[in-house]
Parts: C-alpha cells; structure tokens; sequence
C-alpha cells in the first residue's frame, strides 16, 4: 500500500464506452451462415415490437476483452484490498465457494425441476434450515428472504401472524433502539406497526430505565422489540437477559437484527439469550458476495412458536431419507419470494459452514473480534474511540476533534480511498457525531491491518499540516469528488446509446 501521498497527483480519468471506440467496419464476431429458411419477421412478432436499425458498437475481439478488463479494475472490490465497511462485513468470498456453485447439480437445474430429478439441492436447503438453526439456537429457518431488510419484514409479519392468531392483533407498537440501522423502523412501518424509540445510555447500550417506563407506557400495545446484538456501536448488549424477561413480560416478542452477527458465530446463539426470531445474513456471516456482487439472501430463524407461520415452501426430510419441499401448512402467511429464496447464494454459504465445520466456527467470531479490538486500542491513540470498552467485530471512533482544522468524517472516508482502502462506513450510527465504523473482519493479517492503521494516522497528521489535501480527496481514484447536492436535484439514472448519439450528433 502507498503511503507517501502528501504529494498529490491530480488527474482526471474519462472513461470512453463502447460507442466512442467503436469504428465503422470492425468485427468481432463471425456468425455461421443461416441454415434456416429466412422468414418475414413480421409473422413472428408484432410490428410494434419490432426495431429499426439498433446502433451496436464495432470493435474487434481484444478491444472489447480490453474495455471490459480494464473498466473492471477501476472498481473497489474486496479481492483487491482491504475492505472495512462497519455493518456491512465485507469478509473476503473464499474461492471454493465459487467451485462449488459451478457444479453442473446447483448450476443447471430448474425451480420447476420435479423434485426427485434435484435431490442434491433439496438437500442443501433442508441441511441449511438445519445448521442455521443450530448456529442461531434457533426451532427453524426459512431461507426465503433475498437481503437482510427482507428478513426483517419476513420476522415482522410473523410476529403479527402470531399475535393475530391468539386475538392480539391490536398490538401495534415495536420498539427499537435509538442506535438502530434506518431498516429497522422502516421494516416496522411497512408491516404496519408504529415504532417507540429506546434511548441509548452512557455506556452505548440500552437505557434500561427508559425500557421500563416505554414498556408501562404502552402497556398491551407492545408487539415487539427489534434489537441487534452486538449492537450497531459494536458492543454487547449486556442486559440483554433482562431485555428479553421484560419484553416477554410485556406480551412482545424478541426480534434480533442478526446482521452483526459475525460477532457471535460458533460462540454464542441469539436464541439461548431469549430472542424469538431473527434474520442473519449470508452476504455478511457466510462470506456471500454482497454489493455489486450480489445477490444476497437473509435467512429468518424463529422459536417453536413461530414456525407454523413460516412461508411456503419449506425443505424437508421424509421417512425414507428423501427430501421434498412442504406447501400443506396451513397458518403459513403464504410467499414472500420467488420458488426458494436465492438458491446459489444459499450453496455459497453452506460451503462456507461446511469448510469451518461445528469445531472451527468458533475461530470466525474469536478473529473478528480480536481484529476490531486491536484497531480499537492502537487507531483509538489517534481518534477516540465513541464508547470506549472492549468491542466486538467492529468499532466506532468519533472525529470531531478535526473540526477545528476544517475537516469532517466523509473528508477522512474520501482520503483513505487515496491511500488504496475502501472508507469505513461513515455517519452510522446517528448518534456518534462524526463518526467513521471500522470492521476488520477475520481473515486480515496484523500487516495489511497495521499498515491500514499507519494510513489513518498520516491522515491524522494530514488534517493539522495540509487539511486542503483531505478535503479535496480523493485524487487519485477513477472519480473524483461527485458532487451529491447536484446529482440529487439532476438525476440521470439511466442511459442510451440513441441519447448518446442524438447527443454526439448535436456536438458536430
Ligand atoms: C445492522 C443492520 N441491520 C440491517 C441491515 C440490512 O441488511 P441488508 O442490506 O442485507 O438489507 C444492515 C445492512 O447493512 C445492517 O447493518
């Protein structure tokens, strides 16, 4: 990684499409002679459907390979660097699991397939409902949510399904942390429920006097409460025994945001702490690719209680050791996603468990706290530190102390990217002012971790000698600073070769 970039090298790159290399002439493609008599295509397909002259670029073979290659390594992406996105536990996406989704069984096979032509796969799905149910101490699993946010509403709704079939449907309240992610709420309003806000405390947890009193405040009305645990400040909700006892008492059931659960993974189990369902997610914990690579999938696990609510289908095993996919459940609340949820994601993830197994799983949470604490302690004598006690997988720093030479967090996010990082998550969660969230993750080395913590100081040294050099960063990245205000008013979310050439033809 470089660190002597003090010296700033400005440049702009604009990257030409396909259309501007394109040449009049140029092939790349030799199609075989038609071999079918050539029909008027007038009888297959309707006039209106049917196009003029589609303006395909022209270029030969290499220059297309070239142009793809090359766009491809301007992008950031966890097989090129280090990758501390706090919440988002960018873990690296080990290559096995790529082999194995490749397998002709998981790669060619049809959701319409009859079940006994795809035994393999119904396999799959009924070992993951199993062994997430054992990672999360949970009664079962449905994989069917496509994300995180997904599985919150999936875990919502069956909440209501819950309460609406003991005659408690009138409970209309969640409550949910102040330190929340902005998913949370949103899930609770989507499923019709009116959010209560839970104060944090001194120590970055839940203010346990402000529980009690929102608790006998909506007294009957409670439906539920939404927590993440390690929560969104990277710390362990230490009363989250008493949480559980209350809320339970309360009538409301306990739902986990298991999105930190990279913290817990083989060491601890959601569900031996009193949660009645949770989602985890396969694109953080089980090292699926997330962002750009997608798709992602967040599995719901759920007590006894909850399970004859769970979406259709659900994987089983029969007598004879054969496998099938359960539609005869009658309080199901139905689909939520297309056939089973997102199959190749879900065999990613089932390598991934596989590959640690019941014995090792334990050395994933282990790791990934033992990372974050060590940035805690030694990048905590540069920035403090917003709650200063032992994290788990992430940890959060506050940067309000740049203030006062001119430079903010997205400043600092925007200059790392100079010295080859991606920026931590920054601005979450609200409450810590200037804040930047780091998650290691738990396959970094100590040096690509200490040479990342020996770019944040010269950050930090940056900030009181050159400031002008953080705010105008990043200098060397393939984009410059965008300016967010203007996209917002402009939006421009989709493009066009005509609007391409109509606009290249005005230009001459
Ligand atoms: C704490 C927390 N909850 C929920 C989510 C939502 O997960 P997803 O992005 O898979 O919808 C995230 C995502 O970053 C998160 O960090």
């Amino acid at each position: 990684m470089s660190t002597n970039l003090s010296q700033t090298v400005h440049f702009k790159v604009i990257e030409p499409t396909l259309f501007e290399l394109s040449r009049p002439g140029r092939i790349g493609v030799d199609l075989p002679a038609c071999d079918v008599p050539e029909q008027d295509h007038s009888e297959l397909l309707p006039g209106v459907a049917l196009r003029g002259e589609v303006p395909l670029p022209e270029l030969s073979e290499p220059e297309v390979v070239r142009h793809f290659t090359h766009i491809s390594s301007l992008n950031y992406n966890v097989d090129k660097g280090f990758y501390p996105l706090g919440s988002c536990t960018m873990k690296y996406n080990p290559k096995i699991n790529d082999q194995a989704v490749s397998m002709p069984g998981f790669a060619r096979i049809h959701p319409y397939q009859p079940e006994e032509t795809a035994q393999g796969a119904l396999e799959v799905l009924f070992a993951m409902q199993e062994n997430l149910a054992a990672i999360l101490g949970m009664d079962a699993v449905s994989l069917h949510p496509a994300a995180g946010a997904h599985g919150e509403l999936l875990g919502l709704m069956l909440i209501r399904a819950y309460h609406e079939h003991r005659g408690q449907g009138h409970r209309k309240s969640i409550l949910v942390p102040s330190a929340a992610h902005g998913t949370n709420p949103a899930s609770a309003a989507r499923c019709g429920y009116k959010t209560v806000s839970i104060d944090t405390d001194e120590r970055g947890l839940v203010d346990m006097p402000h529980l009690k009193h929102l608790l006998a405040q909506h007294e009957g009305d409670i439906a539920g409460m939404m927590l993440t645990n390690p929560n969104t400040l990277g710390l362990f909700e230490r009363d989250i025994l008493e949480i559980c006892e209350w809320v339970h008492a309360a009538g409301g059931l306990m739902y986990c945001d298991g999105a930190n659960m990279n913290a817990l993974v083989g060491t601890a189990r959601p569900g031996d702490m009193g949660f009645d369902v949770m989602h985890v997610n396969l694109h953080k914990t089980f090292s699926v690719p997330h962002g750009g690579g997608g798709p992602g999938s967040g599995p719901v696990g759920v007590k006894a209680i909850l399970e004859p609510f769970l979406p259709v289908p659900q994987a089983y095993r029969r007598d004879d050791g054969t496998f099938g996919l359960d539609y005869d459940r009658p309080l199901s609340i139905g689909k939520i996603a297309t056939f089973h949820g997102a199959f190749l994601a879900i065999v990613r993830a089932y390598t991934y468990i596989r590959h640690y197994g019941r014995e090792h799983m334990h050395e994933i949470s282990e790791n990934a706290v033992l990372n974050a604490n060590y940035i805690r302690v030694q990048l905590g004598k540069t920035f403090p530190v917003a709650y200063d006690q032992l994290c788990m997988h992430e940890c959060v720093f506050t940067l309000k102390d740049l203030k006062k030479h001119g430079v903010k967090a997205l400043d600092v996010a925007k200059r790392i990217i100079d010295y080859g990082y991606h920026p931590p998550t920054m601005y979450f969660p609200l409450l810590v002012p200037e804040c930047l969230m780091i998650e290691p993750t738990e396959t970094e080395s100590i040096e690509t971790i200490d040479a990342f913590i020996t770019a944040m100081q010269q950050i930090a040294r940056e900030a009181v000698e050159n400031p002008q050099i953080i705010r105008d960063a990043p200098h060397t990245a393939p984009v410059r600073r965008l300016d967010e205000a203007l996209a917002a008013r402009n939006l421009d979310l989709s493009w066009s070769p005509l609007a391409q050439l109509a606009a290249a033809k005005m230009e001459d």
